[in-house]
């Protein structure tokens, strides 16, 4: 079974920046194998690490939808092609969901993806899960095994508020079995792009295992802006530092 290392907040705090050095981190301590998975129909793990070309689940459940085949039902037909479409790259593979064409609705890849993750989880030491902003992912239970959680946040009011909101809806899933409980996982508020020490609200020592903070990083705010990836990042970023140094503590 994977540890899965999962990651969910409000929109830009930094989730997909963090899941690809999540995905560097593991690939540098040789902890493979690693699958990076983007959840998020607006997919940008691709770009953070470095993949030009790939299909996208939604791709082809599409393509399976009009060549339908004699003999061979559509779930098994899918879980023959994602074999295909896992893009394996040097110390890790991606799986990217992307999204359905025109006005589609999303329950079917999602349901796609959950069951997939379930299969997948034979396979990989570490999964890495970048979830599309708010609760949808989460209230849908598409990953329902959840070994350490990163609810991401800025210092942002909203994005506290929204965090603690994710939390609460955790709190009612049935995430690693056990409903309402989250027992066997570890839940991690991270307040991302800090740029001074903010006073915590005493409710969020209560509610999260742990309040963590990383700085906002001059060297990310450029990479993003050259389009570059996550491994073009220094070593020496404070990022890298702080957030390489924390996932140590957490992960080993
Ligand atoms: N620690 C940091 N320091 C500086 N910039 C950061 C940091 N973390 C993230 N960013 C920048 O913030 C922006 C949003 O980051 P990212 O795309 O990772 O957020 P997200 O939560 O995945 O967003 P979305 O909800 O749209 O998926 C990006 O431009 C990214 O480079
Ligand atoms: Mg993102």
């Amino acid at each position: 079974m994977s540890y899965f290392i999962v990651f969910a907040g409000k929109g830009g705090t930094g989730k997909s920046t963090l899941a690809a050095l999540t995905v560097r981190y593991l690939k540098e301590k040789g902890l493979s194998p690693i699958l990076a998975v983007d959840a998020d129909p607006n997919f940008c793990l691709p770009e953070l690490l470095k993949i030009p070309s790939f299909e996208t689940l939604a791709e082809v459940r599409e393509k399976a939808l009009q060549d339908k085949r004699e003999g061979i039902s559509l779930d098994d037909w899918l879980e023959l092609e994602i074999n295909r479409i896992i893009e394996e790259s040097e110390g890790f593979d991606l799986l990217v969901m992307g999204r359905p064409e025109g006005s589609g609705c999303y329950c079917a890849i999602n349901n796609i993806l959950k069951r997939i993750l379930q299969d997948l989880s034979k396979n990989y030491r570490y999964i890495v899960v970048d979830n599309e902003a708010g609760m949808e992912h989460i209230s849908r239970g598409i990953v329902n095994k959840i070994d350490l959680l990163f609810v991401v946040g800025t210092q942002a009011k909203s994005s506290i508020e929204a965090a603690l909101r994710i939390n609460e809806l955790i709190k009612q899933l049935d995430i690693n079995g056990k409903k309402g409980k989250f027992s066997e996982g570890k839940k991690i508020l991270l307040i991302n792009q800090a740029t001074d020490l903010i006073e915590k609200p005493e409710k969020l020592n209560i509610e999260f295992e742990k309040v963590l903070y990383v700085n906002f990083d001059e060297n990310v705010r450029k990479m993003s802006e050259k389009g570059e990836s996550i491994f073009s990042l220094p070593s020496d970023s404070p990022v890298i530092e702080r957030f390489f140094k924390l996932l140590e503590e957490e992960i080993g």
